[in-house]
C-alpha cells in the first residue's frame, strides 16, 4: 500500500498546488476535472491501476469486471468514506464529479451497470452515518 499512497500524496500536491494560489483565502479548491474518465485517470488509476486491474500484490483490488458495482451505493460509498486502504474523496471531489466517477467504472472495464449515478445519489449517501 506504501507505494500507492506515496503517489497519491504526490498526486494531490501536485493537484492542489494551481488550485491553491488562485484561492485568496488558501482553502483547497475542488479539483477540475470535467468528466468521469478524467477523473478515473488523474486519481483513481493511481493504485487502481489503467484498466481498473488492481494491484499485481491484490493490496488494491480490481474495478475491472468487479459484481460489487452492481449496487452503486457500494461505490459511492467507498469513494465518500473511505474504507480500509482507499482514501475518501469527499473532500477533494465535487457530489457530481464522484457520480460520474463511479456511473464510468460501472460501465467500463467490462462492467455493465448502465443504470444512471446522480449526483442526488452521491448527496443521499455522504447524509448518511456510518450507523445506519
Ligand atoms: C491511494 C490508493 C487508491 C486510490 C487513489 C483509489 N483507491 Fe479505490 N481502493 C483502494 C484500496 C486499497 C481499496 C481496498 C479497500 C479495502 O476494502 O480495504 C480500494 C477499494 C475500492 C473500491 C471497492 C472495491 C471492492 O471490490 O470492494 C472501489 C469501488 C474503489 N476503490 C473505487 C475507487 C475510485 C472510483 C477511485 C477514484 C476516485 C479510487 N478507488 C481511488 C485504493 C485506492
Amino acid at each position: 500500500m506504501r507505494p500507492a499512497i506515496l503517489r497519491l500524496a504526490a498526486l494531490t500536491a501536485l493537484a492542489a498546488a494551481p488550485a491553491l494560489a488562485d484561492s485568496p483565502g488558501g482553502r483547497p479548491v475542488k479539483m477540475a476535472l470535467p468528466d468521469g474518465e478524467q477523473v478515473y485517470n488523474q486519481i483513481c488509476a493511481a493504485c487502481h491501476l489503467d484498466k481498473a486491474q488492481g494491484s499485481p500484490d491484490g493490496t488494491v483490488p480490481a474495478l475491472a469486471h468487479n459484481a460489487k458495482l452492481a449496487s452503486a451505493d457500494y461505490p459511492i460509498t467507498v469513494v465518500m468514506k473511505g474504507q480500509g486502504g482507499m482514501p475518501w474523496f469527499s473532500e477533494m471531489l465535487t457530489p457530481a464529479q464522484v457520480a460520474s466517477v463511479v456511473g464510468y467504472v460501472r460501465t467500463h472495464f467490462d462492467n455493465q451497470y448502465a443504470d444512471p449515478v446522480s449526483e442526488a445519489d452521491v448527496k443521499r449517501i455522504a447524509a448518511k452515518t456510518s450507523e445506519e
